[in-house]
């Protein structure tokens, strides 16, 4: 088992990839913490991982929000003794997000705040008690929107995985000697809510589908293999990377008919 005797603390833990990668941690050794704005979904996931014999608890929390943060460590560190894994995962895909020009500020501003600073105040309270157990790893979801721009365009979303990857690499120099490690992950379209919802049309995701070099929409369980080698010591000299797991996606000029 790759996270034997390791806590890990899981954002966005109640779907998608967030849900796939706290079943495949524990399977893994890791005792887990779900933490989500979705009550029902998170304790489905605990549930979930207590059906296999593993070990989980879930807590509520709005990652946007400061004194959610703050539960959520503190729970680590009451229910498991500490804190190895930060995988700071939540994130929305607004429908209203347009370009510029159509996009309301109330929009921005709330992707900002739970994409952005959502992953900032998941550190802030977190890599405190993760130097108090001994170190671990980080793992920040970006997107790769962060990398390429489109002309379906998702403004503010696509800016604020920019500012994850750049946090990430910053954070990543920062705790390079503390025995923390910060990686971003960033996925290619994937077949969660989060984005068949945006592309809420068979028009739109053939729009999609058209670029992506392997013809496939990938899987919330490939980007939990991802994030658990991330996690775990297969990865340990690996930090401030932007661990693309995307189909070709970013490296295609023009993709296979
Ligand atoms: N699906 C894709 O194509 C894709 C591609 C690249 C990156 N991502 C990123 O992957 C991450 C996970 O997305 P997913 O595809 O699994 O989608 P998902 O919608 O299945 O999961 C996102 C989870 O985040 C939770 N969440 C939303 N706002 C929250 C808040 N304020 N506080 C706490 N939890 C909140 C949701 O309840 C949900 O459980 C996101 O950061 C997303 O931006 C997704």
């Amino acid at each position: 088992m790759k996270l034997k005797e390791k806590v890990a603390l899981i954002t966005g833990g109640s779907s998608g990839i967030g849900r796939e990668s706290a079943l495949l941690f524990a399977r893994e050794g890791a005792s887990v913490v779900v933490a989500d704005i979705n009550e029902a979904g998170g304790k489905e996931t605990v549930k979930m991982i207590k059906n296999e014999g593993g070990n989980a608890v879930f807590v509520k929390v709005d990652v946007s929000l400061a004194n959610d943060c703050k539960k959520m460590v503190d729970l680590a560190e009451t229910e498991f003794g500490g804190l190895h894994i930060l995988f700071n995962n939540a994130g929305i895909m607004h429908n209203d997000d347009g370009n510029s020009q159509n996009t309301e500020e109330s929009v921005f501003d709330l992707t900002m705040n739970v994409n952005v600073k959502g992953v900032f105040l998941g550190c802030k309270f977190g890599i405190p008690l993760i130097q108090k157990s001994g170190g671990g790893s980080v793992i920040n979801t970006a997107s790769f929107v962060a990398h390429l721009g489109a002309a379906t365009p998702q403004i503010a979303y696509t800016a604020s995985k920019g500012a994850v990857l750049a946090m990430s690499r910053e954070l990543a120099i920062i705790h390079a000697r503390q025995n923390i490690r910060v990686n971003a992950l960033s996925p290619g379209p994937l077949r969660t809510d989060l984005l068949m919802k945006f592309l809420n049309t068979e028009e739109k995701k053939n729009r999609r589908m058209v670029h992506i070099p392997m013809g496939r929409f990938g899987e919330a369980a490939e980007m939990a293999k991802a994030a658990l080698f991330l996690a775990c010591d297969d990865s340990s000299y690996m930090t401030g990377n932007e661990f693309l797991v995307d189909g070709g996606i970013t490296a295609a000029y023009v993709t296979p008919e």
